[in-house]
């Protein structure tokens, strides 16, 4: 039997991406293993999204938790050179764009241990992003590149990628929502926050949003526009509470905000299902409800998932042109373009899994002779 695979994962996006792939790869019977880095650590963070996603338990915790940027990064760096050192893998998952995902290119980079990057090829063009620092570094290690749209291949291919790396696969985030779509009913939700059946659906986390009082104070003002026209759901990211509170958030609670805790994945979905509009700084938020065919309304300058846009309901938004993007999205304006992005159709598990799998085979009887057995 040869070695176990192994996954790792530590943020709430990556969760919603990994099962899919778990379970595509566990139906061929390929060993694997999960590493839990422990970024996201929260029970409203974590815990939720394993029980929600019937994800296994993690086989190693590593416990990091939050963390500067290099802080945070080197911890789980540190820890899983130790895991990795211990038993090498044949190849290790990584997912998506946070610092679990760079930190475990980098470390099996150095032990010469291969990697495949789910969620390759996306690129911001914007290097003031953690993320995209994140993705062009875990792309240039990455030995299988598995990526989401068609534009991932032309990003890749301006880096000089060789076709031999990189597959076409759909988003494994979409199977996730597909295969759950049965479970997403708003009513149970709407009641339990108490939120009036017509309402948006705001998410907001990103640094350049929350981090600075400037940006947050930018935020707030263009929530207060959305408030002025329906109810608006904040399920808030405990990364920018501190600084929206201060920029006046809790002064829009009696005019139709409802802030709430993190929701867990079907509860969110749920929500999001029911809404008139989305509001969000999030990425994976723009193609969950792109397949959902819920107007969102994007609070960034730029997006790495332009397809979403372009097959899809995505809108990038200016904070002070929320209120009037609102407006058109509410009245139609803001038509679903017929053809949704290809590929991105629930079998994207299968399609990573094959890839695996073919990758495996070509390479462990190789492994085996440089044994000598
Ligand atoms: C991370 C990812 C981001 C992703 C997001 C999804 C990076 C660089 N960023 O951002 O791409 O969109 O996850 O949610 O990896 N915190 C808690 N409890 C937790 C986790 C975090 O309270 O369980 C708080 C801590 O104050 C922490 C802050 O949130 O310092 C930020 O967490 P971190 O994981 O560093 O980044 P995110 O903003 O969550």
């Amino acid at each position: 039997m040869p070695d176990p695979i192994v996954h790792v994962v530590g943020a709430r996006p990556n969760f919603v991406k990994a099962a899919p792939v778990m379970r595509a790869l566990s139906a061929r019977n390929v060993g694997q293993r999960l590493v839990h880095t422990g970024q996201h650590y929260d029970a409203a963070m974590s815990d939720v999204f394993f029980r929600d996603l019937d994800l296994p338990r993690p086989d190693v915790s590593l416990g990091v938790g939050s963390g500067s940027h290099a802080r945070q990064t080197a911890a789980i760096m540190v820890a899983l050179e130790e895991v990795f050192s211990a038993g090498r893998p044949p190849l290790v998952i990584v997912y998506g764009d946070v610092n679990s995902t760079i930190a475990a290119a980098i470390v099996c980079a150095k032990l010469g241990i291969p990697t495949a990057h789910v969620e390759a090829g996306l690129r911001s063009f914007d290097r003031s992003m953690p993320e995209e620092v994140n993705r062009v570094v875990t792309d240039s290690l990455a030995d299988l590149l598995l990526v989401t749209s068609p534009e991932g291949l032309d990003n890749l291919a301006r880096e000089g990628v060789g076709a031999e790396r990189m597959h076409l696969v759909g988003n494994p985030m979409i199977d996730t929502l597909l295969r759950h779509m049965e479970r997403f009913r708003p009513g149970p939700v709407r009641e339990r926050l108490g939120v009036p059946e017509r309402y948006a659906v705001a998410t907001l986390h990103r640094p350049a949003n929350v981090d600075r009082p400037e940006a947050a104070g930018r935020m707030v003002a263009a929530l207060g526009e959305a408030v002025a026209r329906m109810a608006v759901v904040l399920p808030l990211h405990p990364r920018g509470r501190a600084s929206l509170e201060t920029a006046g958030l809790g002064e829009l609670a009696g005019r139709g905000l409802h802030v709430v805790e993190p929701l867990g994945y079907l509860e969110f979905l749920s929500l999001v299902r029911g809404a008139s509009a989305v509001i969000t700084d999030s990425g994976g938020i723009q193609e969950e409800t792109t397949i959902l065919g819920i107007p969102c309304l994007t609070l960034r300058p730029n997006t790495e998932r332009p397809i979403t846009i372009t097959n899809g309901t995505n809108r990038l938004v200016e904070p002070e042109a929320l209120g009037a993007a609102l407006d058109a999205a509410l009245s139609g304006g803001q038509a679903a373009p017929r053809e949704g992005p290809p590929l991105w159709d629930g079998q994207a598990g299968q399609r990573i899994a094959g890839v695996i799998e073919s990758w495996l085979a070509a390479r462990l009887p190789a492994a085996g002779a440089d044994r000598g057995d």
